[in-house]
């Protein structure tokens, strides 16, 4: 894609709406979430109409082949649906579903490992001198039997686990049932390009890269040194050494650009990978992709403590450190994480949304996220979460933030009419899509309001971001201007109500947490009163005022 045609790539339009597969839409009766379940869902995520969320592209959670030792993060076939989600027919009439309705499909792509079931995995660990051999990463004992080297697998225990045929170590990760590949072989590269054009032929508009800050490794096979920082009493055992050998995120530019070379083959594609990078590591691997059609995630608002002070800072310097096309993205969940609720309580889920939904870039919305859901409670017996069970530890499960979608206020919460695959969240009789749809003042509502009307908003899609000083340190308030239109966002991180200075010009409000200001409301005055916790969208009507 010529960089010209960057302002019409897809990914600049587009609000993301992340389906955790299994636990979206049962619709035939096993009590897992699948693709019809999805479709079913479509108008519900943008039926044309400012009744429906609006959303633009929708990543899917893996749904390939897989035994589902972690959730379908472990693929054994590549080029096939798993049944457990239906068949490359259903996917073929989502994606035909999905695109009627001007929604745009990113597929997981799960890069650094397969299953252990995977055929490629099976040859190679058969032989020492199997041709696949090299497609994984194998090594001798160390002379008293132990693992090659000291690294640790993100999911507990050892990254090496021992295999009587050959009599060699594999190195994984994460699950033991996750060998990684090899990047460093030729053909591996070659075969998953092959992958992506698969898909690519079949339609998806994306992909959204799996683990990649993980995908390279030391060659030598160097010991991680120890983290000094480690707190026994706190932290788990991965925490206890540092990676800088067992995981290269900064080596892995090579790897983006052959990727994104061959996504670049087709029209009109995007990429997201997977990395918790801060800023500089972001900086960098947004370099790994000269088409620009490629942005490492941004999951560092999920870390921010909720202060006006530290998220102006943050972003601030985010879009200091961006080129010109550099696409930025913001997150605030995801099926890996606590959901935002949890972290940040329910009184700040209004701002929230207005900043996620009101900054440049792209904005990733985790389902259940626009009602509101909270973690669910997961009894220890329940536990799905190899992790959690591998690492003997049930607080670090994953279950809750992948509770299923809270749709009403019957049976199993609309999600499917047998019992779900996990327990769902005590509270989804009041919190769910059917009752928040008809109150003008739930959360879901504002969600519709911000999306549609960043839909419909050039200045709010592709506009410049540049922030404002501000009296009160509790506000974050920017301007977003294109074409000589301005749109100004001021948000009240605090429990209090503040007053705080306007700069000179006539507003017109476009959307407020606060329903006594009416849509289309004039504002003028030299201040405005914010309530707690609330947040104002205007239109600046008048160019007077310098910002
Ligand atoms: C990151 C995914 O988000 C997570 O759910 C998964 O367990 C690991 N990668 C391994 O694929």
């Amino acid at each position: 894609m010529k960089n010209d045609d960057l302002k019409n790539n897809w990914s600049r339009n587009a609000v993301v709406y992340q389906i955790y597969p299994l636990s979206f839409k049962d619709s035939n009766h096993d009590g897992s979430g699948d693709l019809n379940g999805i479709i079913s869902a479509l108008d519900y995520l943008n039926d044309g109409t400012p009744n429906s969320l609006g959303i633009g592209a929708i990543w899917i959670s893996p749904i390939y082949k897989s035994p589902m030792k972690d959730c379908g993060y472990d693929i054994s076939d590549y080029y096939d649906i798993n049944p457990l989600f239906g068949t490359l027919e259903d996917f073929d009439r989502l994606i035909k579903e999905a695109h009627k309705r001007g929604v745009r499909i990113i597929m997981d792509f799960v890069i650094n490992h397969t299953s252990n079931e995977h055929p490629w995995f099976l040859e190679s660990k058969s032989s020492l001198n199997n041709p696949r051999r090299d497609w994984y990463i194998w090594r001798d004992p160390k002379e008293d039997g132990s693992p090659p080297n000291n690294w640790l697998s993100i999911s507990g225990g050892s990254a090496w686990t021992f295999d009587e045929t050959t009599k060699q170590y594999y190195f994984h990760s994460f699950l033991p049932e996750q060998p990684d590949l090899n990047w460093r072989t030729e053909a591996v590269r070659g075969e998953m390009m092959n992958v992506v054009r698969f898909w690519l032929k079949r339609g998806v508009d994306g992909f959204r890269v799996d683990a990649l800050d993980t995908l390279v490794e030391d060659g030598y096979l160097r010991d991680d040194p120890a983290n000094p920082k480690y707190d026994a009493k706190i932290d788990g055992e991965y925490t206890s050494l540092k990676h800088s050998f067992s995981r290269m995120p900064s080596e892995t530019k090579y790897c983006t650009n052959i990727l994104c070379n061959t996504v670049s083959e087709f029209e009109n594609k995007f990429i997201i990978s997977e990395a918790y990078a801060k800023i500089p590591l972001m900086a960098e691997m947004f370099k790994s992709c000269d088409k620009k059609i490629h942005s490492p995630f941004n999951f560092n608002l999920m870390k921010l403590p909720w202060k006006a002070t530290e998220f102006k800072k943050f972003v601030d310097e985010y879009e200091k450190s961006l080129h010109k096309e550099d696409w930025p993205n913001y997150v605030f969940g995801n099926h890996d994480r606590p959901r935002l609720q949890d972290r940040i309580g329910e009184a700040k889920l209004k701002v929230a949304a207005m900043l996620l939904l009101t900054l440049r870039g792209m904005p990733f919305i985790y389902y259940g996220e626009e009602i509101g859901m909270k973690n669910a409670n997961i009894p220890e017996s329940e536990i799905k979460d190899m992790f959690a069970l591998r690492a003997n530890n049930p607080k670090s499960s994953r279950d809750p933030e992948r509770s299923p979608m809270q749709w009403n206020s019957d049976l199993n919460a609309g999600f499917g009419d047998v019992k779900p695959w996990l327990p769902l969240s005590d509270d989804y009789k009041e919190t769910n899509v059917e009752i928040e749809s008809k109150n003008p003042n739930s959360l879901l509502t504002l969600y519709k309001e911000l999306i549609h009307l960043r839909n419909n908003s050039i200045v709010l899609k592709l506009g410049s971001y540049k922030s404002l000083k501000t009296k009160s340190p509790d506000i974050f308030s920017y301007v977003r201007e294109r074409e000589g239109k301005r749109i100004l966002v001021i948000l009240n991180f605090s429990d209090n109500q503040i007053e705080e200075p306007l700069p000179p010009n006539k507003f017109k409000v476009l959307v407020s947490t606060d329903k006594e200001r009416k849509q289309g409301e004039d504002i003028s005055g030299n201040s405005i009163a914010i309530k707690p916790n609330g947040g104002y969208v205007l239109e600046v009507m008048e160019q007077l005022g310098k910002y």
